[in-house]
């Protein structure tokens, strides 16, 4: 059935906004390898995350991004990588096509997020060196940044944040952070990502690696993927910047809707950050009782499109079946208990408040 409220229903610039960057890529007859839209990307986001061009290399999505960064830092000895079980399957690919073996370890409960303590006092940490780590910003949360910055300092050991969803959250610092401008994120490319650190000789690698591994000299030692950012990707990304600051008012105003709505109810609880100072592109609550699918199955039957946006968790997922993990009770219970409900600059205010309206039905039938 189509839902008559959908989950989540993205609005990229229109032609109109997108035109007068396809007439310059028309003038310039460049349309990939590092073209004057693509640098102006860069230059843009850099500014708005007020850091240098440098710090800053858009990728073909996320996922390659995470992968690039795993080859650039991951020392080539150790084969395992630490990963929240409570992510979007994407974490964990990235991982293997890194050449690494995913290794599951559970999220804090009131964040969401790995915590650096909590790893590092686990007996199991202590016994294998990981390569790397890979916090994930939940939903696009904030993440303490400076945590694993001191994290790596400490042990060694590289961290890339997967920071996804955490375009308005994101604060750059020498752990490099990666961001999707996937079609369902805050900023859009349509398909698209962007890595982002301080250290410039890092993000250097990281566009060497876009580009095949090619070294300045046209050599390679060591293979990387194609993973560049087009004219096309870049124009877009442009005339998504030019209205950013509309949409996220967009966003935030219907966040707090939510949070009005919903913020005070004993049975349920907003993702951590949500309807705060930040905006997250999507909307997810979480159940005192464990009743996920319970809710998914009482809003589609009403039209409203409703998901488990991480599922059962990323551990559970067959072809994760064999990787390593800890114990994940936190991770087991978010799986049972978090639910997204429909999110989207334009979501309709009357849609909200019939929305809060099913979910209250469904909490006062469950008592
Ligand atoms: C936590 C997380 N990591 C990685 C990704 C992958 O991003 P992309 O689609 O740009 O590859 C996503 C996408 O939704 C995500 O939610």
């Amino acid at each position: 059935m189509l839902a008559r409220v959908p989950l989540m229903r993205p609005r990229l610039p229109e032609a109109d906004a997108i035109l007068p960057y396809l007439r310059r890529i028309d003038s310039a007859r460049l349309y990939t390898n590092s073209g004057p839209l693509l640098e102006e990307f860069e230059a843009r986001l850099a500014a708005h995350f007020g850091i240098r061009r440098q710090q800053v290399a858009c990728v073909a999505n996320a996922t390659l991004g995470l992968t690039l960064c795993l080859l650039a830092l991951a020392p080539r000895a150790r084969r395992r990588c630490i990963v929240p079980a409570w992510t979007f399957e994407a974490t964990a690919t990235a991982v293997r096509a890194a050449g690494l073996e995913p290794w599951f370890f559970d999220v804090d409960a009131d964040s969401w997020a790995l915590s650096a303590r909590d790893i590092l006092g686990a007996k199991a940490f202590r016994d294998a060196v990981p390569a790397a780590v890979i916090p994930v910003s939940p939903f696009g949360a904030g993440i303490d940044r400076a945590e694993w910055d001191r994290f790596t300092a400490k042990t060694g050991i590289p961290v890339v944040i997967d920071a996804a969803a955490g375009f308005d959250s994101l604060v750059p610092g020498p752990t490099p952070s990666v961001i999707s401008l996937h079609a369902t994120k805050l900023l859009s490319t349509g398909e698209g990502g962007a890595v982002i650190c301080t250290d410039e000789a890092f993000i250097a690698r990281v566009r060497q690696l876009a580009n095949f591994g090619f070294e300045p000299v046209r050599r390679i030692t060591r293979p990387g993927f194609n993973a560049k950012m087009s004219e096309y990707g870049a124009a877009v990304g442009l005339a998504d910047l030019d209205g950013w600051q509309g949409k996220r008012r967009r966003i935030a105003t219907r966040a707090l809707a939510y949070r009005a709505l919903l913020g005070g109810h004993k049975g349920i609880a907003l993702a951590p950050g949500f309807g705060g100072e930040k905006v997250q592109p999507t909307c997810n609550v979480k159940l005192r009782a464990r009743r996920a699918d319970a809710l998914v199955e009482w809003l589609t039957k009403r039209g409203i499109g409703a998901r488990k946006w991480w599922g059962n968790g990323c551990h559970r997922q067959p072809a994760f079946a064999r990787s390593p993990r800890t114990a994940l009770p936190v991770t087991e219970e978010l799986a049972d208990t978090v639910v997204g409900l429909p999110f989207f600059a334009d979501l309709a205010r009357r849609d909200i408040a019939n929305i809060a309206a099913a979910v209250n039905e469904f909490l006062c039938q469950g008592e």
